[in-house]
């Protein structure tokens, strides 16, 4: 049995005094059995961390760099972000391929220096709407997935448990259009199947894989339901508190 995880991406949203407010607001609110994990904007971070102490709410970034310290002007490293006490970090995401052109190489850097400090990577995958349209939606997931891993062995994320994969279809990113929670099930199924021929099955079957791509209060059940939809990767959603706890809110 797999614990539901949901995760709030903020992107480049919310100053560390409206991180803030929402924290207060939202984790009197928090309750239900799934694990709960917000990424802020590096800039508020500090105060993130602060707010969520002793709470069951866990901390991610939504990026570093694979080096962990030097010239790279601009770059936050894994490194700093655990010596922080950030305990998860996206990789992959495809804002980050598309708009700051990383690669599956990059990716797969940034993967392993982040397992190897022992933060937990949500490594997310995705189509665009051309590739679904002409039918290579698995194949190109399946490239993703295994480039992003490539060399990367099993006990570099402890069997499972430090490791999550977000499947994110980009033309459902920001465009309120979701994937319906078939569309979604047979890409997940296949991520596992992949996952399976990596590292096993039993291996295949502890890690999660959440969906992502406008997941709303009103669709979230729905997408649930699917045996292997683990959770959520939450944009637009996650910036509300009200709509971020009535995602992760039921006991799933
Ligand atoms: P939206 O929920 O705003 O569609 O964003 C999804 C996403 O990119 C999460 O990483």
């Amino acid at each position: 049995m797999r614990t539901p995880v949901f995760a709030a991406n903020w992107k480049m949203n919310k100053t560390a005094h409206e991180a803030r407010e929402f924290l207060s607001k939202f984790k009197t609110g928090l309750s239900g059995n799934s694990e709960v994990v917000v990424c802020p904007p590096f800039t508020a971070l500090g105060v993130v961390l602060d707010e969520c102490q002793s709470t069951p709410i866990a901390i991610g970034a939504q990026n570093g760099f694979h080096e962990a310290s030097g010239a790279f002007t601009g770059e936050v490293s894994m490194a700093m972000l655990h010596k922080e006490g950030v305990t998860h970090v996206i990789v992959g995401h495809s804002e980050r391929r598309d708009i700051f052109g990383e690669t599956d190489g990059l990716i797969q850097l940034k993967i392993s220096a982040a397992l190897q400090l022992g933060l937990t990577v949500i490594f997310c995958v995705g189509e665009h709407l051309d590739v679904r349209e002409s039918g290579g939606a698995m194949a190109l997931v399946e490239s993703q997935v295994r480039a992003g891993l490539n060399e990367i062995v099993a006990a570099e994320f402890g069997h499972g448990a430090s490791l999550i994969l977000a499947f994110e279809p980009v033309w459902a990113i920001g465009t309120g259009k979701v994937a319906t929670p078939e569309q979604a099930q047979d890409v997940h199924a296949g991520i596992r199947d992949v996952l399976s021929a990596l590292y096993g099955a039993d291996v295949a079957e502890r890690i999660r894989i959440l969906y992502g791509g406008s997941v709303k209060p009103d669709n979230v059940a729905g997408l649930m339901e699917k045996p292997d939809i683990d959770g959520a990767l939450v944009g637009g959603a996650s910036l509300k508190v009200e709509d971020f706890l009535a995602i992760c809110q039921p006991v799933y």
